[in-house]
């Protein structure tokens, strides 16, 4: 089967990894890049790459049909933190890129979508620990509620026009190739940047925030997995509960000076703790697992000894 892929918001944190990883396995010229900013990074230049607003429904048509796309990965949106600050720019961005391509998918412009959700989804009245695919769900961030949203509106396009839309939610995710840009759960890549260069950090979570984390690798491997599952095997067309780690402040921290143990840690709780707050410890992953054979491979100190060794050139 001829397979193109276009991966919209491929320069964010998870986008760039996706293609490259995409790359490998089948071929640069058969997958597309795009974001709405140049590629600064220099990390998507093995293939084609394209300026696209995910916001604009001519312009996404308009790739598609050219490339013959048949998969396509939505990787834009604005995350937590800077989605508090831009409420309706948040909304907007988020909800009008995925009625994009739900409604392209399901006049049949493409076959395939992923589309990523959230421990977002989730809110202050939600069980904190182990917390159920299916459970209480109240967000109370901008983010969440979006999150939340779209997943009704991928279980709906599934149910009522077979659209093949495959979606996890993901933990908070830590990687050394990018960062991530404007999450609640950001302080887990920049802890480690700070621990090497100033060998101090400053938490704007308290030392006992607690939430579900994830190495950069198992998140674009489960993306894939759920992608390259029989169509079958997806019994879940809202959104998987997705797991790995959890861990806080404190437990980084320790982990971190097992190498660096004058590395120190202060805590100055801003907004986003509130945010922290209202999600869970930790998430019960077990349908995923069951369905499409999903399993994590990193625990926090193999992610720990990764994390530094990649990044002590950079200091
Ligand atoms: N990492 C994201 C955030 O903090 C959660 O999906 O916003």
């Amino acid at each position: 089967m001829k397979k193109r892929i276009l991966i919209i918001g491929a320069s964010g944190q998870i986008g760039t990894e996706l293609t490259a990883r995409l790359r490998e396995i089948y071929g640069n010229h058969k997958v597309i890049a795009s974001d709405i900013v140049e590629d600064s990074s220099g990390m998507l230049q093995d293939g084609p790459f394209e300026i696209l607003d995910a916001m604009d429904y001519d312009a996404v048509q308009d790739i598609i049909i050219r490339y013959e796309i048949t998969d396509v990965y939505l990787m834009a949106a604005m995350l937590s933190a800077t989605a508090e600050k831009f409420p309706m720019k948040a909304w907007n961005l988020n909800m009008n890129s995925l009625f994009n391509v739900l409604n392209l998918a399901r006049d049949h412009k493409i076959d395939k979508v992923f589309w990523p959700s959230s421990i977002a989804v989730f809110g202050g009245t939600t069980p904190d620990e182990n917390t159920p695919q299916r459970t209480i769900m109240e967000p109370s961030t901008v983010y969440g509620i979006s999150k939340l949203t779209g997943e009704r509106w991928c279980e709906y396009y599934f149910k009522k026009f077979n659209v093949d839309v495959r979606s996890v939610r993901y933990p908070g995710l830590i990687s050394y190739k990018t960062s991530p840009g404007g999450g609640t759960t950001d302080y887990a890549v920049d802890i480690y940047h700070k621990a090497l260069k100033h060998k101090k950090y400053v938490s704007f979570l308290g030392p006992e925030s607690t939430l579900p984390m994830m190495y950069i690798d198992d998140a674009i491997r489960a993306t894939i997995a759920i992608m390259e599952a029989p169509k079958g095997a997806i019994k879940i067309r809202s959104s998987y509960n997705l797991a790995a780690i959890s861990f806080n402040p404190e437990e980084i921290t320790n982990s971190i000076r097992t190498r660096i143990p004058e590395f120190e840690i202060s805590y100055e709780p801003d907004f986003r703790q509130e945010i922290a707050n209202s999600w869970p410890n930790s998430i019960n992953d077990q349908e995923a697992r069951d369905d499409w054979g999903w399993d994590h491979e990193y625990s926090l100190d193999q992610m720990t000894q990764l994390m530094l060794d990649n990044l002590t050139g950079q200091y």
